[in-house]
């Protein structure tokens, strides 16, 4: 059979990917606290907040705060959900405000408002035979916790973490098998206050303070995988990466040594979350950085014996980097620092589009921890243009999104990646994360809500819509 008519795996876990403050909206209602990215304003401030470097803990009437409504999922969900089932999703990945359930992070009991409400959610997805994919925290930490112990600067988050999850896990043991304990966790080291919660003072020396972090998170994370296995030990517990390989800019071995540390400093979180621990490159490194880890008695026996069950992880694009300081010619609009590659053509936010990139990096994890792979984020960012009656046809997203999706079938017909399932980034249009805007679309869904926040809200199937329920109803044979 040739590759293109071989279908995926038979259980194949097609789906699409939102989070709770890009989607939801509602941001104080129903006892709901104020949580790290309810205070990440749009516009010029945006980067400096998330960056850590510019303090903002409150909300005041001279920004506008894209997740106060967001594209209001809280109210809109039976609707979207009912959409998503129409596309024929086997999952739906979303993830928890922590917030709902514990407005301040240390309150005494849960708000059960919060618990019901995503009952509901996951009643919704279950009535039409949607596998609900859990994302316990996607960059959000309680304002409270950062203001009084400064968020996962401090031990004692892991405590708080622990207590979310065991509620979790009780509440919703009958409801939901996957679950993933922190999105993107390699974001900590480039977006901290949005990763992580994490602000930096004069003189701080942010390096340990961003590894001291990681290290909670990594402990707090094993910690999840253990209450998980007790409560359910059915449940399925995964990692979740920023993903995307480096290339060296040369074949000159010292591009490709760096490319290679560029990669370590990203696998470095899944390495422990998923071998158990410190590499030691890592500790290496630390050493030569002067970084000296708080670490307690039990927490390297915590990481060794509760690893993850799956790895999943988010790919846009590839990275480039050179070791020569006089090749500067960087990419725009990315987190993460990345060359111009000039074989590859690069979206409207200058993210650089290489689906062969998607097959590399699946071998390479693949290769490395020798475990299930679950794509949870891929997909375009683009300006759509309705016509008179709201109808987009994205044909490039269609285009970008084949592309990867035959990239895939490659590492997993051709290469024999054991790959769980794909859920395409942004399934429905909602804010973007970097840059706080309603414009930057990724959907199958068309919002109507603009930049400014203005619009109706009202949903439009668009072009690609049509063309991903046959995806799914092929088990990816027609692309
Ligand atoms: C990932 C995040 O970094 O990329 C998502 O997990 C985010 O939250 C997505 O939305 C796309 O990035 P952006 O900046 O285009 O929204």
């Amino acid at each position: 059979m040739k590759i293109e008519n071989k279908p995926f795996p038979k259980d194949f876990l097609w789906g699409g990917a939102t989070a709770a403050n890009q989607c939801e909206g509602a941001y104080l209602e129903a006892g709901k606290g104020l949580s790290t990215v309810d205070v990440i304003p749009a516009g010029e401030d945006r980067f400096p907040v998330m960056l850590g470097n510019l303090k903002m803990l409150t909300c005041d009437d001279s920004h506008q705060y894209p997740s106060h409504e967001a594209i209001d999922f809280y109210h809109k969900y039976k609707e979207d959900i009912a959409l998503f089932a129409e596309m024929g999703f086997k999952t739906f990945r979303l993830s928890i405000s922590w917030t709902r359930i514990f407005p301040n992070g240390d309150d005494e009991k849960p708000n059960e408002a919060g618990l019901k409400f995503y009952d509901a959610v996951f009643d919704e997805c279950l009535k039409y035979d949607i596998e609900p994919l859990v994302t316990i925290t996607h960059f959000d930490v309680p304002i409270h916790l950062v203001k009084t112990i400064g968020s996962w600067r401090s031990r004692e988050m892991i405590g708080h973490y622990e207590r979310l999850c065991e509620v979790l896990f009780d509440r919703y043991k009958d409801k939901v098998t996957y679950w993933l304990t922190f999105n993107e966790i390699n974001m900590l080291l480039h977006l901290p206050f949005i990763g992580a919660g994490l602000l930096f003072d004069e003189g701080d020396d942010v390096l340990s303070v961003k590894y001291q972090a990681a290290h909670h998170q990594l402990v707090a994370s094993a910690l999840a995988t253990k209450i998980a296995k007790r409560i359910n030990p059915n449940f399925k517990i995964g990692c979740m990466l920023a993903a995307g390989v480096t290339y060296a800019n040369t074949c000159a071995p010292e591009d490709v040594f760096k490319a290679l540390t560029k990669d370590r400093e990203n696998y470095f979180f899944i390495d422990v979350q998923s071998r158990g621990s410190y590499p030691n490159y890592a500790l290496k490194m630390m050493e030569n950085a002067g970084i000296s880890l708080n670490i307690e008695p039990d927490d390297l026996e915590i990481l060794k014996e509760n690893t993850v069950d799956f790895i999943s992880f988010s790919y846009y694009a590839s990275r480039l980097t050179s070791a020569d300081p006089k090749v500067s010619a960087q990419t725009e609009g990315n987190v993460f620092a990345s060359l111009k590659n000039p074989y590859l053509k690069a979206s409207e936010w200058g993210w650089q589009i290489d689906p062969i990139g998607l097959r590399t990096t699946l071998n390479t994890l693949y290769d490395r921890y020798q475990k299930p792979l679950f794509i949870v984020e891929n997909g375009l960012g683009a300006v759509d243009e309705p016509d008179e009656k709201g109808y987009v046809e994205d044909d490039y997203r269609i285009e970008y999104l084949r592309a990867h999706i035959k990239a895939m079938r490659d590492a997993v017909v051709e290469d024999g990646v054991e790959l769980m399932g794909y859920t395409t980034w942004g399934c429905i249009d909602l804010v973007s994360a970097s840059t706080g805007e309603m414009k930057k679309r990724y959907g199958f869904i068309y919002v109507d809500k603009d930049n400014e926040g203005v619009g109706t809200l009202k949903r439009t199937k668009k072009k690609s819509f049509e063309w991903y329920k046959n995806v799914i109803k092929s088990n990816g044979t027609i692309l």
